[in-house]
């Protein structure tokens, strides 16, 4: 995994937010591009994507193109950074996101997904792991959290890989198709709150 230097969410800054490429061992994580439309395609087969994201319900190509085009929008808005997870060869197999929860707060989350012909291959842990290890090196971000349905056995598993704990249960966190869903808290701190930690101190 390569990971130089430090930097910040930017997040008192203007302007698109610049995407770094992410490498890590199975994956590289990088800006999405026109050519990756089928992972998208293939990924609106998937109730469960479709319910959590703005992947299309259809499987048209024009509307994975706008799906594409939604995650350079999320850039220029500054909403979240958004990649998507490539193979060793390139190829587009899921998508990885980091929101920042806002100014007044120093966290942020992370959501994903993998095609579902791409699965159980270790991508999803890796991007995880990839994504996390830049994150956790951000000055404006003290934690990093993602939340899991229980049952997603696969999405806790490859958090816990990821290095990330579980917390705790917040009930009721989030409405999914319509019903209320209990989630699994998960987080990583970030390196300077981790070593004032353990230095036994508040993080400067
Ligand atoms: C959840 C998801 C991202 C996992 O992606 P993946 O690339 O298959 O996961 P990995 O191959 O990295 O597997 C990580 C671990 O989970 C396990 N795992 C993966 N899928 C699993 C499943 N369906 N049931 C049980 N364990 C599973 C793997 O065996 C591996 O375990 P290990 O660390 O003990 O070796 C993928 O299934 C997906 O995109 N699901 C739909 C969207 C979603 O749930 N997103 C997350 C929302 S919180």
């Amino acid at each position: 995994m390569v990971v130089r230097g430090r930097a910040t969410m930017e997040t008192m800054s203007s302007g698109p937010l610049v995407l770094p490429n992410l490498t890590g061992d199975r994956v590289t994580l990088r800006a999405w591009r026109t050519t990756d439309v089928g992972v998208v395609q293939e990924a609106s087969q998937d109730r469960f994507i479709t319910a959590l994201t703005t992947v299309p319900q259809t499987s048209g190509e024009s509307e994975a193109l706008a799906f594409i085009e939604r995650q350079h929008e999320r850039l220029r808005s500054r909403e979240a950074y958004v990649f998507a997870i490539a193979d060793t060869e390139d190829r587009a197999v899921g998508h990885i996101g980091l929101f920042h929860a806002g100014e007044r707060w120093a966290r942020a989350s992370v959501g994903y997904w993998i095609g579902p012909s791409q699965r159980r291959r270790g991508y999803a842990a890796d991007a995880l792991a990839t994504l996390t290890a830049w994150a956790r090196r951000l000055d404006d971000l003290d934690r990093v959290e993602l939340y899991v349905e229980p049952w997603n056995e696969g999405s806790w598993r490859a958090a816990e890989r990821a290095g990330y704990v579980r917390e705790g249960l917040l009930r009721a966190w989030e409405r999914v198709d319509g019903s209320p869903q209990d989630m699994y808290m998960y987080a990583q701190v970030t390196e300077r709150v981790q070593h004032a930690e353990q230095e036994g101190r508040a993080a400067p």
